[in-house]
């Protein structure tokens, strides 16, 4: 074997139908006694139920999270944890939420509690992001990391099927890059492969009906599984390509890595065979038929998710800027970067080619 590094995230994972009634034991686990809970602004009713379950252990709801985390909304989330004196985030909802959470982590070393309702993975990872001036900088930061997270299945039943099936190739494409990543692993190999099993398996279920109970939760557990991978490998390509889509172009955070991924995989597919033949094996993709990247496609399609660049709001005459933004500052890639390539990639994700 290898010699290898793994850096575990440390964080405590409650899971399982009905484990949000853990939720007041949780808190008083963390030793905190006044959480400041966020959500969007379209989830408030989430937010207003957690709330009540806190009881006098809540000193208020913040329901003001968007995408992307503008600073303004952060430096407001965090002057008002400050008033009320809060000593815990709870971060109930999606990536936006829970980013929100860690934007104020960042500033006050407060604990962030996460109650994921998405399969962004954004609750397993220490990285954060925050939107000043239209510019996304990201970074790494062990404060931001959520000391608890709970995963209740029952909470991602109202997900809208095109929302949930779109956040799990987002999920998905944390697992595929954590396989070729320059630092992989075998503990992230592990989890990698189970997660895109699991979200494999419970897409379609989700599809069939949106509050199948085994779908939702084996997606839920393949997010985490995903999210973990995220958390502890370093990005490739299909990351780069869509921090620079969706930082430039505002393009839907789930929606482009969904449209991204199999083209991503194809670029790859030559370069690392070993990544390749574990998508195969998770998703049960037959050997002969197709591969990991035509698997992925034609699972995009099976289960109605955007196959386009075009169809999710990229312009064709933005595509050369594209190419140029991701060879600016390029990641590591297994298959090396060059300016026509990246071009010729995002040529056929903008029209959708099966890869
Ligand atoms: N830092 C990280 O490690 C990391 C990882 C992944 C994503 N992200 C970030 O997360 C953001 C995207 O997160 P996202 O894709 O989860 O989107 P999101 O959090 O914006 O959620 C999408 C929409 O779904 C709604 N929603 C969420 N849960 C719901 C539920 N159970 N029922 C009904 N509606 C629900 C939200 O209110 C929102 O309107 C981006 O800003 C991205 O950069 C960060």
């Amino acid at each position: 074997m290898k010699s290898f590094v793994y850096e575990a995230m440390p964080s405590r994972v409650v899971f399982g139908e009905n484990a949000i009634e853990h939720l007041p034991r949780e808190i008083e686990q963390l030793g905190a006694n006044r959480a400041l809970v966020l959500s969007t602004p379209g989830r408030q009713e989430l937010a207003n139920d957690i709330s009540q379950r806190l009881g006098a252990r809540s000193v208020g709801i913040y329901p003001h999270a968007v995408m992307h985390v503008p600073i303004e909304v952060a430096r407001k989330a965090h002057d008002e944890a400050m008033r009320l004196g809060a000593d815990c985030i709870v971060a109930a909802g999606g990536g936006s939420t829970v980013g929100l959470g860690k934007a104020i982590a960042l500033e006050s070393g407060l604990p962030v509690l996460a109650i994921p309702t998405t399969y962004s993975g954004s609750e397993m990872t220490s990285i954060y992001g925050l939107t000043e001036a239209g510019l996304k900088r990201t970074g790494r930061d062990r404060r931001v990391l959520p000391r608890t997270v709970i995963y209740d299945p029952q909470l991602t039943t109202g997900l809208p099927v095109a929302t949930s099936i779109a956040s799990g190739f987002n999920a998905i494409a944390h697992a595929v890059e954590g396989l070729y990543a320059e630092n992989a692993n075998p503990i992230t190999t592990l989890m990698a492969e189970e997660g895109i099993r699991a979200l494999a398996q419970g897409m379609p279920e989700i599809a069939k009906n949106s509050r199948d109970p085994g779908g939702r939760s084996d997606c839920l557990y393949g997010a985490w599984l995903c999210g973990a991978v995220l958390g502890s490998s370093s990005m490739a390509l299909h990351h780069k390509l869509c921090h620079v889509l969706g930082g430039t172009w505002n393009l839907p955070h789930a929606e482009t890595h969904t449209v991204i991924l199999p083209h991503a995989v194809a670029y790859n597919y030559a370069a690392a065979p070993e990544a390749m033949a574990r998508i195969e094996r998770a998703m049960k993709i037959s050997e002969g038929t197709s591969n990991a990247a035509q698997g992925i496609f034609d699972l995009m399609k099976q289960l109605g998710a955007p196959v386009s660049l075009q169809q999710i709001g990229m312009k064709q005459e933005d595509l050369d800027r594209a190419a140029s933004l991701v060879m600016e500052a390029p990641y590591y890639n297994p298959e090396p970067t060059t300016q026509a390539k990246i071009r010729g990639l995002l040529d056929n994700a903008f029209f959708g080619r099966r890869p």
